[in-house]
């Protein structure tokens, strides 16, 4: 009898062990997904690679911000978040606020935390 009820406790411990796995990849984002929103609402500025390299750049000032560089890719998450989800006053980065579910929010952070400079 002590030995199931030791079978039912590892059975426990691996089931809540994997729940929290999985907690924890969606709350880092996917970043393939996040490639697709990325392609759909920000490319046209930032460019395919993120750089700021798009041909609408010339057009902007001040140009689209290089999200991959380090200026970047410093900032905090929720310092990221903020530019998006209220914009940037003055320049053409618009407020993207109730576009996005949450989990595309942290999907788009995903990718762009994959951009390399
Ligand atoms: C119409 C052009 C345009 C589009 C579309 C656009 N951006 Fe921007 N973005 C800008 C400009 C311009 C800036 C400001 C650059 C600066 O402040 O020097 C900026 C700034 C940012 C910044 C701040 C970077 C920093 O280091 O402070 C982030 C993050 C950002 N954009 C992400 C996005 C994301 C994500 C999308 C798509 C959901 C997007 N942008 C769509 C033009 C655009």
């Amino acid at each position: 009898m002590s030995s199931m009820r030791a079978v039912i406790l590892v059975a426990i411990v691996v089931v809540f062990g994997l729940a929290q796995a999985t907690l924890a990849a969606s709350a880092k984002g996917n970043a393939e997904a996040g490639k697709k929103i990325y392609a759909e609402s920000c490319q046209n500025c930032h460019g395919q690679t993120g750089k700021g390299d798009s041909d609408m750049a010339a057009y902007l000032t001040p140009p689209p911000a290089n999200l991959a560089a380090k200026a970047t890719q410093s900032k905090t998450d929720a310092q990221l978040r903020k530019v998006i989800l209220e914009g940037r006053p003055g320049t053409a980065m618009s407020s993207y606020d109730g576009a996005f579910e949450e989990s595309q929010l942290v999907d788009l952070l995903a990718y762009i935390r994959s951009l390399k400079p």
